[in-house]
């Protein structure tokens, strides 16, 4: 295997390394934190920078093993320096810049949100699945920070559609299982229930700040269910569980569908890509591969499990077209931390 890249992310709660060549994964190792998180309901930052200090290091180790390789084949370090929790960012910024100077090895800074348009072309090391782009490339993020309509006119060339005004769709489906009183995160608490029942029993229809644009806005359906499971008596709220978890996530998926399909519309793309933590929903999928199939275009998702959710191989594989266009760090200290960094 050739242009090895060593790839790190930290960027929220979970600590990854992992070693990919071009699209190939070789390895990819995720600590995942949500344990020492769940006690609090969501991302305690003190607490994440702590685990990531205390993980970073095994598991860039064990990133190298799974992969069976060594520093000194790796051509690249590539590593997440924004969007993120800024205190979780710096762990990852850090041991690269540190990897980068005593190995000699040129550095490459990638958002994290172009690890998740990424996502969907990941192989496995066999170069399977094989799937092309054809550009323009229409991508939908959808992750617990960001939610996010992206033109992808080609490589490395991107312009932001839309985005959410408040919070993100899985923030939303995170805050929603909280109202009715859930574990953490929520989304696939919410999926497991909503799979259970096919009634759309409490219909939610917030009003939508800029209807017509392709932004986003899960507050007012966030603020509509609030009100709703305030209003009901115990009995009432114990027997339909069910029934609101399925019409939050709904109404949820609702929005994310109309604007990709207005995008569609307004943008003529040729491929549709999908990322980010929310695409685990099979839901979610199901109805985003009938509008493809409507529009008669080709649909990628990401391939395997462990890359919808944070991951560093997604990181390295947006990093190995960067290594391609030789886009390196050209003075270590000019890489930092940028937690509001946007596509
Ligand atoms: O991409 P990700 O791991 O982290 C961020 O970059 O934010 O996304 C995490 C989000 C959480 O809000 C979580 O509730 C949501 O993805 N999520 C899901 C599912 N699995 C994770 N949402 C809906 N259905 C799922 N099965
Ligand atoms: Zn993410």
């Amino acid at each position: 295997m050739k242009n090895l890249i060593l790839a790190i992310d930290t960027s929220c709660d979970e600590t990854s390394a992992a070693v990919t060549s071009g699209r190939k994964i070789l390895s990819n190792v995720i600590s995942s934190q949500i344990n020492l998180h769940k006690k609090y309901g969501g991302v305690y930052p003190a607490l994440a920078k702590r685990a990531h200090q205390e993980r970073i290091d095994p598991v860039i180790r064990e990133a190298l093993k799974r992969a069976q390789t060594e520093m000194e084949k790796i051509v690249a370090i590539a590593v997440t320096y924004g969007p993120g929790l800024a205190i979780a960012l710096e762990v990852g910024i850090n041991k690269a810049k540190e990897i980068s100077s005593s190995f000699k090895k040129p550095l490459i800074g990638i958002n994290h949100m172009e690890g998740h348009l990424y996502s969907p072309l990941a192989q496995n090391k066999n170069g399977k699945p094989k799937r092309e782009i054809i550009f323009p490339a229409l991508a939908l993020l959808v992750s617990g920070g960001h939610t996010e309509l992206v033109l992808m006119k080609n490589h490395g060339q991107y312009q932001v559609l839309g985005q959410t005004l408040d919070d993100a769709c899985g923030e939303a489906l995170d805050k929603a299982a909280k109202i009715i009183k859930l574990g953490y995160p929520g989304g696939p608490i919410i999926e497991k229930l909503a799979e259970r029942t096919k009634e759309n029993k409490y219909p939610l229809h917030p009003s939508m700040k800029q209807k017509d644009s392709l932004d986003f806005s899960y507050s007012g359906l966030k603020t509509q269910f609030l009100y709703l499971v305030q209003k009901m008596n115990q009995k009432e709220f114990n027997q339909n569980i069910l029934q609101l978890a399925a019409s939050f996530q709904l109404a949820a998926f609702e929005q994310l569908i109309r604007k990709t399909a207005s995008g569609i519309k307004l943008y003529a793309p040729k491929t549709i890509l999908c990322g980010g933590g929310v695409m685990a929903n099979q839901r979610l999928r199901k109805d985003l591969r009938k509008l493809a199939k409507k529009n008669k275009l080709p649909i990628f998702f990401p391939p395997f499990k462990k890359l919808v959710t944070d991951n560093a191989a997604m990181i390295g594989v947006a990093a190995g077209y960067k290594l391609e266009r030789k886009e390196f760090v050209k003075n270590l200290k000019e890489l930092d931390r940028e937690p509001r960094l946007s596509l």
